[in-house]
Formats: structure tokens, C-alpha cells, sequence
């Protein structure tokens, strides 16, 4: 039996898509933006429908999204294993309050937490992570080799110093864990920029999985011009 293979209990995802996105610039919140017609949640909630064992989905989103009659206009895919949920000031407010909408099924014993932004990251992804999990990490998250050399700066830009690129990875989501360490890690009360550095900080043992340039971050409208590129 390969790691993909291993059965994993019930997965859940948790789908953040509310953020304001300015650095966007558009008029509405960045996951409701439209590319050929359908929003960036649109997409990126059909991709996340294809993880394998896949038993809830909670979109968390801005207060006046929140009614699914509006989402189904919007051509977000909902179904009855889908829950609604608005979303905080920060994502990690955002991502608790999607926690919190799970914590009540019992069949899940995988979380994955998604960016919406992320629209157009493959299921591939998804499962490859989960089954990472599924496997024995407590948490996994999709990453990329460095191409740059990363410099460490001081508040003046003086270097004071120059990782090992060969140890670097930039993450990407879905990043998966196990449900219980993922709440014990989020019941800390501390922010950060992912999910997996709460886990980290509580103990965890974090994999690096094979990301996907397909799940680049939508950000600038340049990122926007890639995804729809990416979609031709
Ligand atoms: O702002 P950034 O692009 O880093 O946000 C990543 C994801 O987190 C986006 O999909 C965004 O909608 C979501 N988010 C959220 N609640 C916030 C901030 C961001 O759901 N308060």
C-alpha cells in the first residue's frame, strides 16, 4: 500500500474567502472577483470538492456573502455538506470560526484550510495532502522549491544574513492536519501568517508535501492576469 492510498477518516475543508483583497484594487472582496464570468471561490471551491473522502465543506466569507442563495448566483458550488460561516478581521480569525462550524461533526479526523485566492489549485493537491496526514504527519502543506536567494534584512536594508536556499520551500494551501491537533493549535489564541506555524509552535511534526505553481496566490492584478492565462 503507497501513502496515497492510505484511508484517511472523513475530511473536511475549510474554505477562507474573507479577506477584503486591497491590494487588489477591486470593488469587491478579493475571493468574489470574476475571471471569464465566475468568481475565484467559484473555482476554487470545485477544485476542493474533488479530495478524495471529502464529508463537509465550510466557506467562510464577508457578512453580506453570507446568504448560499447569493453564493449559488455567484456560481459557488454549495451541496448539503456545505456550511456557511462569516469570517474575521484577520484570517486566522477567519480560519477559527471555519474550526469552530467543523468541530461539531464527528466523522472528521482531517481539516484541510484553503485560501480562496488560491483558485486554481489542482485536487491533485488536495489529496496529496491528505494522504500525507493520512499517513502519520500531524500536519502537511504544499510547498516549492526557492528560485531567488533570500536574504535576511535589518530595518535599514543592511543584510545580516543569506539562507541555505536548498532548505527553503515556499507553502502554498490546502495545508492539512489531524482535526484534533489543528483545534488544540488554534485554541492558543495566536496569529500567524499559516496554519501550519500554530501547529508548529504547539509541537506538531509539519511535512512539506509537492505544491503545485498552479496554486500561486491571486494578490496584484498581475496574479490575476496569470490565472487567466493559466485558465486558456
Ligand atoms: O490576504 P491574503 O491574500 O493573504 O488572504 C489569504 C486568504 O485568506 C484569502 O482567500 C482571503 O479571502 C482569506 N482571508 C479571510 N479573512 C481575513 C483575511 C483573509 O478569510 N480576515
Amino acid at each position: 500500500m503507497t501513502d496515497a492510498d492510505a484511508a484517511p477518516g472523513g475530511v473536511g475543508v475549510v474554505v477562507v474567502a474573507a479577506g477584503s483583497g486591497s491590494r487588489l484594487g477591486a470593488e469587491v472582496p478579493k475571493a468574489f472577483v470574476q475571471l471569464r464570468g465566475r468568481t475565484l471561490l467559484s473555482y476554487a471551491v470545485e477544485r476542493a470538492r474533488g479530495t478524495r473522502g471529502l464529508v463537509a465543506v465550510v466557506l467562510v466569507v464577508p457578512e453580506d456573502y453570507a446568504d448560499p442563495s447569493r453564493l449559488t448566483d455567484l456560481g459557488v458550488p454549495l451541496g448539503p455538506d456545505t456550511v456557511i460561516v462569516v469570517g474575521g478581521a484577520e484570517r486566522t480569525d477567519s480560519v477559527r470560526a471555519g474550526l469552530a462550524a467543523l468541530a461539531v461533526d464527528p466523522r472528521i479526523e482531517v481539516v484541510l484550510v484553503h485560501d480562496a485566492a488560491r483558485c486554481l489549485t489542482p485536487p491533485t493537491v488536495f489529496d496529496r495532502v491528505v494522504a500525507a496526514v493520512a499517513a502519520g504527519a500531524d500536519g502537511a502543506v504544499p510547498g516549492l522549491a526557492v528560485i531567488d536567494t533570500i536574504k535576511v534584512v535589518d530595518s535599514v536594508g543592511g543584510v545580516t544574513g543569506t539562507l541555505q536556499r536548498a532548505s527553503l520551500r515556499a507553502v502554498q494551501t490546502p495545508q492539512g492536519f489531524r482535526a484534533e491537533v489543528l483545534r488544540t493549535a488554534y485554541a492558543s489564541g495566536h496569529q500567524a501568517t499559516d496554519d501550519a506555524a500554530l501547529v508548529e509552535r504547539a509541537g506538531g511534526n509539519v511535512i512539506v508535501v509537492d505544491g503545485d505553481p498552479l496554486a500561486f496566490k491571486v494578490t496584484t492584478a498581475e496574479d490575476l492576469e496569470r490565472a487567466l492565462a493559466a485558465l486558456t
